[in-house]
């Protein structure tokens, strides 16, 4: 018999949570592309399964599937690195584990419903119980409370861990973001028929995550997961963090203005939006530096070269789908003719691919790694590594060939529905039929197709690396390092 089969005894209480989150995230993300593959389809063939599972369904079970398997990915990653981190042992394993069951249920019925109880009109119970109707977070109020609740109580078990252990320069940032990032979605939940103010409000949730909370934790992922597999020094990567992290909140939070220039509120959200937003791809360029530098001063001698590959690509993921990505539109002067295009869809994909996918992948080989008891995976691996490094080059070219059909279909939008024919009804309808939108959105189909292979070969594969392996891991910390 092989040393590595994949047994709970290798890992601590949290971890044995985390793998529970991790696979619930796997099993998402493929839900996630099947969903996105359907209204894709529905993009080319507009009658496809019309009346039986509506473009309005399969876009919102698309991205809702996509925000939770992000969250579960991301409590995973907490609770992985927390027993580590602090030196103790998790305070309340029983709790996270309830906790984990009531959330994945809470998370089934929310998708069922979703699936199948979604016409009709919209009254005030439908908000409880049906569907609330903001965008990424439709899920309706009943589960809005559930997901507090959890939420609250995961962060009293990594809290109370810490409080209970060690503190680190890591795991300090690691909390005060979780307070931010729990204390934003309650900004969500107001329920107001001012569509201006509710807009205003559900951007707190949607931008200050994604652009403050969300980077400032994958900070703190990327900070551990380069001590673990490349021996980094912590010194080092907490004072990256730290520059980030204030870089992020510098710009990050009045960034926020770049979602204000067209829904009613004031006008002086031009200046602030277009100058702070601008200002946003700055940390994103510390961070693909630091990843580099610890990289390159370590000569790739690593422990876990599937999860160090993924960590690089969110190094330069998070730079291209969210720095430059985003940069491209965010001046209000160009955001007037690409707001709400394909051209958004275009930076959405690369950016929540680009920083948020990748890096939680990289902790789910970190995971798998040890869930098999330390075993081998550097170079030359027994099937040579071909399937991650397949299903990395499929689901990189594939999101990227993607990013940039809609690329091509949002700058004709932006040209003929907009600039030509002044953001008319009769504009929108004549952009839609244009041969260059029209093979944008063939194209991105294709590579659809691409990126669905690269997840089921993902999976495939973290179901199976380094079964038949007998080595053991290398000591990343023991290799001296160059520098
Ligand atoms: C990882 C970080 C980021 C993620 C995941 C992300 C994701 C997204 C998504 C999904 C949307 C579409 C929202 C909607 O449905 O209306 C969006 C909009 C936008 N993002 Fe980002 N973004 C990120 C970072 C950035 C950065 C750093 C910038 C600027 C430098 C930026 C600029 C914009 C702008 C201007 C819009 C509005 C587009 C419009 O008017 O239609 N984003 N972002
Ligand atoms: C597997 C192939 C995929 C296909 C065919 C696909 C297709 C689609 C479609 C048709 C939409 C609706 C666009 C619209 O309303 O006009 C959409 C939205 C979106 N998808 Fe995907 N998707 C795929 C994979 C992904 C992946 C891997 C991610 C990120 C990890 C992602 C993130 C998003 C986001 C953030 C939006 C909302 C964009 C916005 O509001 O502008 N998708 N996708
Ligand atoms: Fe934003």
């Amino acid at each position: 018999m092989s040393i590595a089969a994949l047994d709970s005894a290798n890992l601590n209480a949290g971890q044995k949570v985390a793998v529970k989150y991790f696979t619930v995230a796997m099993v998402l993300f493929l839900a996630q592309c099947l969903f996105g593959m359907l209204a894709g389809l529905q993009y080319l063939q507009p009658d496809f399964l019309y009346n039986v599972l509506d473009f309005n369904v399969n876009r919102m079970v698309h991205i809702n599937a996509m925000v939770v398997w992000m969250l579960f990915g991301f409590i995973g990653s907490v609770y992985w690195l927390v027993e580590d981190e602090s030196g103790t042992e998790l305070v309340g394993a029983k709790l996270a584990n309830l906790n984990f069951w009531i959330l994945t249920l809470a998370v089934t019925v929310v998708v069922l419903v979703y699936l199948f109880v979604q016409t009709g009109p919209g009254t005030k119970e439908t908000i409880w119980f049906i569907n609330e109707g903001r965008e990424y977070i439709e899920a309706p109020r009943w589960a809005d409370f559930g997901i507090v609740v959890c939420v609250l109580i995961f962060f009293y078990n990594v809290a109370a861990t810490f409080m209970k252990g060690k503190w680190s320069g890591i795991s300090g940032v690691l909390v005060l973001d979780l307070v931010a990032l729990a204390g934003l979605y309650l900004a969500g939940m107001f329920y107001t028929t001012n569509i201006s103010m509710d807009q205003h409000w559900w951007w707190w949730v949607i931008h200050l995550w994604v652009e403050a909370t969300w980077e400032v934790l994958v900070g703190c992922i990327m900070a551990w997961g380069l001590m673990k597999t490349l021996g980094a020094r912590r010194k080092i990567v907490t004072t990256w963090l730290y520059i980030e992290v204030a870089l992020m909140f510098g710009s990050g939070i009045l960034g926020l203005g770049h979602h204000y220039f067209w829904i009613g509120t004031p006008e002086y959200w031009f200046t602030i939006g277009g100058f702070f937003s601008a200002l946003e791809p700055i940390p994103l360029v510390a961070m693909v530096v630091h990843a580099v530098y610890d990289s390159g001063t370590h000569n790739f001698r690593n422990s876990n070269h599937p999860a160090l590959a993924w960590l690089i690509a969110h190094a330069f993921g998070n730079f291209f789908g969210a720095g430059v990505w985003g940069f491209m539109h965010t001046l209000p002067q160009i955001n007037l003719y690409t707001h709400g295009t394909q051209w958004t869809a275009s930076h959405g994909h690369l950016a929540f691919f680009g920083a948020y996918a990748t890096i939680i992948i990289a902790m789910i080989y970190i995971a798998v790694q040890k869930w098999r008891g330390d075993v081998w995976m550097s170079g030359d691996l027994a099937d040579k590594g071909w399937k991650w490094k397949w299903s990395l080059g499929l689901l990189n070219v594939g999101v990227i060939g993607m990013t940039v059909a809609l690329l091509i279909s949002g700058y004709e939008q932006s040209f003929v529905e907009r600039a030509l024919e002044g953001s008319t009804w009769g504009g929108y309808f004549s952009a839609q039929t244009q041969p260059w939108f029209v093979q944008g959105m063939h194209w991105r189909m294709l590579f659809g197709w691409v990126t669905t292979a690269g997840v089921v070969l993902l999976l495939w594969d973290l179901a199976t690396i380094g079964k038949t392996e007998t080595r053991r891991a290398i000591d990343p910390t023991a290799t001296p390092a160059t520098t």
